[in-house]
């Protein structure tokens, strides 16, 4: 359906989400509509990322109404993608070589927008960030269950994804225990380790393995055989998909190709396989997955969610382009965007929670 013309004085921005899904991104999307319709502005929806500026009647305009019941939903009901960048897209014309960015520009003006909400993480914002510097007032919105995003103490959709992988832990913890096995539980996280950490010391595991500590099986064997002289019959090791031995390589289902970025996982079945020679102990491995990208957002990430976007509308309004709404509890801020890209938050050695799980006992391989 053919998006009607701007009604005279309104302001339109537009909004669209970015990457891999993460709980709380409908959140965003119905607080930037509130916030808008408060304001007499409109929002129009972009499906798919910026393919919702690439491609014609990828938009449509959403009020209070298409937001009913989507707080508590997890997904985007304007889709996403990974692939979308269209820098990276390079096609042949009589002018010579261009990519879709001059495109993205010409349908941005012909949508008669004012500003862009970009909700999505590092890639993202990454792109949203070359679009501002080719004039798209823009604001960001950091989203992604890794918490790896720098300059914001959280992304939405992290506390829901260790929620769920407490969780997880909690249901492995009963049936180890009935079995006296090992379990190893492989979370996401990409290149950092917060998905597992919280979730191993909110579990209660015995080892956390996380990317940013590079781990040696034989530290694991000692802490589970200890344990089991100790009279422990059963232990919780956690492990991030990112986390490699000590000299080795991250463990992956499939290589960079393209478009493609590196598919990680399989760190837990050779973890497994390696205590089980080590200690005899019989161990299993579980990969947690997409699993913890769906579902209902957790209320804090649904509050974040509403704030980050409730801010973003601020932002947009009083004229902050290329910046990005941060968590700095307890304030929503706004930093720029050029500090934030190409960037990665890793969990550091200092951080309390690290040494927390030291005070507890608990093995991170080293
Ligand atoms: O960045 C979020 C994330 O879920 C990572 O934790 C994980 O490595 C990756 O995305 C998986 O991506 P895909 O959905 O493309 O398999």
């Amino acid at each position: 359906m053919p998006v009607p013309d701007k009604k005279p004085g309104v302001k339109r921005f537009g909004v669209l989400t970015g990457g891999g899904d993460a709980p709380g991104l409908n959140a965003v999307i119905r607080a930037v509509v509130k916030a808008a319709a408060t304001c007499n502005c409109e929002v129009l929806g972009l499906e798919d990322s910026f393919d919702g500026l690439i491609e014609p009647d990828r938009s449509r305009l959403l009020t209070p109404k298409d937001c009913i019941g989507i707080l508590r939903i997890g997904g985007t009901i304007l889709g996403t993608t990974n692939r979308g960048n269209p820098f990276a897209y390079p096609v042949d014309t009589s002018g010579g070589k261009r990519d879709y960015s001059s495109r993205v520009v010409e349908m941005y003006q012909q949508l008669k927008l004012d500003g862009l909400v970009v909700i999505g993480g590092d890639g993202t914002l990454g792109i949203a960030h070359q679009f501002f510097k080719m004039g798209i007032p823009i604001v960001g919105v950091p989203k992604t269950i890794d918490n790896d995003i720098v300059e914001t103490t959280n992304t939405f959709g992290f506390d829901t994804a260790v929620s769920f992988a407490t969780d997880a832990i909690d249901r492995l913890h009963t049936t180890a225990e009935a079995h006296h096995r090992v379990m190893v539980v492989e979370v996401m996280g990409r290149y950092a380790g917060w998905i597992a950490l919280y979730a191993g010391v909110g579990g209660g595991a015995d080892v956390i393995l996380i990317p940013e500590i590079p781990f040696s099986m034989e530290k694991v064997a000692e802490r589970l055989l200890e344990r089991e002289r100790r009279g422990a019959r059963f232990s919780i090791v956690v492990t991030a998909e990112g986390a490699k031995p000590i000299g080795g390589k991250v463990s992956l289902i499939r290589e960079a190709q393209g478009e493609f970025v590196e598919r990680l996982g399989g760190v837990a079945a050779l973890v497994a396989a390696d205590i089980e020679k080590r200690t005899g102990k019989e161990t299993r491995s579980v990969v947690l997955g997409h699993l913890q990208r769906g579902g209902a957002p957790t209320s804090f990430d649904r509050v974040l969610a509403t704030r980050f976007g409730a801010r973003a509308l601020e932002l947009l309004l009083a004229g902050e382009f290329g910046t990005m709404v941060a968590f700095h509890p307890p304030d929503i801020v706004a930093v720029p965007l050029e500090k934030v890209v190409g960037r990665t938050r890793n969990v550091p050695m200092d951080f309390d929670v690290v040494r927390t799980a030291r005070a507890m006992g608990i093995s991170l391989g080293d």
